[in-house]
């Protein structure tokens, strides 16, 4: 419980819809009523941004039948791309109470109240019943989770027979290199919880669920950030609407200690895709 008080306390920071509306401002979009695609800079809070969510939603099937639970949804932005692409009614689940109140204030914004739901909630006590939900995905998110067995256990008994986890998060590549702290999703190794991918198999396993698939990102993620790198000195400074307004005064130290560690081969972004057997 303690553990999940400090990673909502780390994601919370003052007025955040307040300066998501000022920001929508200063890049010219309309702070009342943005379009969906105003926010991608701020509301998928992940390695690679949309990219990425693309690049793991094209390997599922996803139709306006499929029931979605984004785990760990953060702002939510991940659910409104899923319910846009799809038609699917998406729900979100998170832990940071001011990241789910800005998330359906931004969903009323951009008028998909009625597709896209966020709840306030952990990973490792669902509010949901079992056998309801098609479709899990889950965005760097783990990281923060450190009973991996429970997370899975709880994705599991959400799920119908026959659904699909599927999931992106920052994993261990070389147990023995140190890290170094701040990162986006932790200031200290407290609450930070990379594991290495057989972790997260070896607790799908125990939980019933299936390994189908998994992609290490690593280049994927140096490339994307480079580009990211090159254009916030084009231009002098990050856009208005970005996932600095997320990461208090260290944002910069956070991105570049992941980048660095990434580069050096200590950690990697991986997608994984399970499913429940029938
Ligand atoms: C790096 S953010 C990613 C947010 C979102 N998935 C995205 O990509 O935009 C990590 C998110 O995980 C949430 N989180 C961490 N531990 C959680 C838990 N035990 N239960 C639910 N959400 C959790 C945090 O509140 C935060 O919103």
């Amino acid at each position: 419980m303690t553990i999940e008080k400090d990673v909502a306390a780390h994601y919370t920071t003052e007025d955040l819809l307040g300066r998501i509306r000022e920001a929508l401002r200063t890049a010219g979009a309309d702070p009342d009523a943005p379009a969906p695609e105003d926010l991608k800079g701020i509301d998928e809070f992940h390695t690679g941004g949309v990219q990425a969510t693309d690049d793991l939603l094209d390997q599922l099937a996803i139709s306006q039948h499929t029931r979605v639970l984004d785990i760990g949804c953060g702002l939510g932005g991940t659910s409104r791309h899923i319910a846009l692409k799809s038609n699917a009614f998406v729900t979100g689940v998170d832990l940071t109470p001011s990241f789910v109140e800005t998330g359906e204030a931004l969903n009323r914004m951009v008028g998909m109240q009625d597709r896209v739901k966020l709840l306030r909630g952990s990973v490792l006590d669902l509010p949901l019943v079992e056998d309801t939900i098609d479709l899990v995905t889950m965005f760097h998110v783990g990281m923060n989770v450190a009973d991996k067995a429970k997370l899975f256990s709880e994705v599991n008994r959400v799920l119908v027979p026959g659904g699909t986890f599927a999931l992106f998060d920052v994993m261990r590549m070389d147990a023995d290199g140190g890290l170094t702290f701040p990162f986006p999703w932790a200031e200290e190794p407290a609450f930070s919880f990379v594991e290495p991918a057989a972790a997260y198999m070896e607790a799908a396993e125990v939980a019933g669920l299936v390994f189908k698939s998994i992609r290490n990102r690593k280049d994927f993620a140096l490339d994307f950030f480079k580009t990211v790198f090159a254009r916030i000195e084009e231009a002098g400074g990050p856009p208005p609407v970005g996932i600095h307004l997320l990461m208090r005064d260290t944002a910069g130290e956070k991105i570049q200690n992941y980048v660095n560690c990434v580069q050096a081969g200590l950690i990697a972004p991986f997608e994984l895709i399970f499913r429940k057997p029938v």
